[in-house]
């Protein structure tokens, strides 16, 4: 997969999946724009010393502004936006009973406001270019549920809504939209669950072991890419079987 020439922008890639998307997209010689509410340098910086072009952007995916001010930078500095990889994401778990409305808003403007805004925001430039690839990260809980996920699962099945919206509203102009749903993911999250926890999550796994980082990256590395050209409006699940059953 060839992405030289083509620049994007990976929201919340300072770190963890979004970072090595970022890594992934610049090994295949896209100029990567590494973007979170703070430390995106660090990664940038890494992808520079690859023999790369990275630059970081400071912007709070949540506020339209900064959104604004980010495509706006974007485009000052190489002139095109052909791949918007929407990344960032929160979880603030709890019982539906005991979940506070601001944890409700807290996650759905991180997880599914902000693929509206940053998706509005990049339209204008890939229409114009007539041709553009967004990929947005969803999750198995998006399609299934998960006790204690009312808000994230929301958050991700709106996603799933979204992307098959605009699928339809944009594919005269060359643009494809599609969703990722990974499953269980080596995370700061999963490496602290206990031996029992981990053995039951795997046992659910009909490939038997959990995915990395890079699996999520690979997929979207094929979805940005010239040879995904005629795949839209899908959900890909990255689960190792999981959502199958
Ligand atoms: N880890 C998993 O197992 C898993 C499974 C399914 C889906 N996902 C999804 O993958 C994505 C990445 O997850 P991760 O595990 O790497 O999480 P992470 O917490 O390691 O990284 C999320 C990044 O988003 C950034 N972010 C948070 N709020 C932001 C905001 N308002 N503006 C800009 N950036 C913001 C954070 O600073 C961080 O760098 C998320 O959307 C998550 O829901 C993760």
């Amino acid at each position: 997969m060839d992405l030289s020439g083509k620049v994007a922008i990976i929201t919340g890639s300072a770190r963890g999946i979004g970072k090595e998307i970022a890594l992934r997209l610049a090994e295949a010689g896209a100029t990567v724009v590494v973007s979170d509410v703070a430390d995106a340098e660090p990664a940038a910086e890494e992808i520079r010393k690859m023999g790369h072009q990275s630059l970081a952007v400071a912007a709070d995916v949540t506020s339209a502004s900064d959104v604004a001010g980010m495509v706006e930078k974007v485009t000052a500095e190489y002139g095109r936006i052909d791949i918007l990889v929407n990344n960032a994401g929160i979880a603030r778990d709890q019982l539906l009973m005991r979940m506070s409305e601001e944890d409700w808003d807290a996650v759905l403007n991180v997880n599914l406001k902000s693929v509206f805004l940053c998706t509005r925001a990049v339209l204008r430039q890939m229409v114009k270019q007539r041709w553009g690839r967004i990929v947005s990260i969803s999750s198995i809980v998006g399609i299934v549920g998960n006790p204690g996920q009312a808000n994230y699962a929301s958050s991700k099945a709106g996603i799933i809504g979204f992307t098959k919206t605009i699928a339809r509203e944009v594919g005269s102009r060359g643009i494809t939209v599609n969703a990722i749903a990974p499953g269980f993911i080596v995370s700061k999250m999963t490496e602290q669950l206990g031996e029992e926890q981990k053995s039951e999550m795997l046992k659910r796994i009909p490939l038997g072991f959990l995915g990395t980082p890079r699996d999520v990256a690979e997929t979207v590395a094929f979805l940005s890419s010239e040879e995904a050209r005629y795949i839209t409006g899908q959900v890909l699940g990255v689960d190792g079987g999981l959502g199958g059953l």
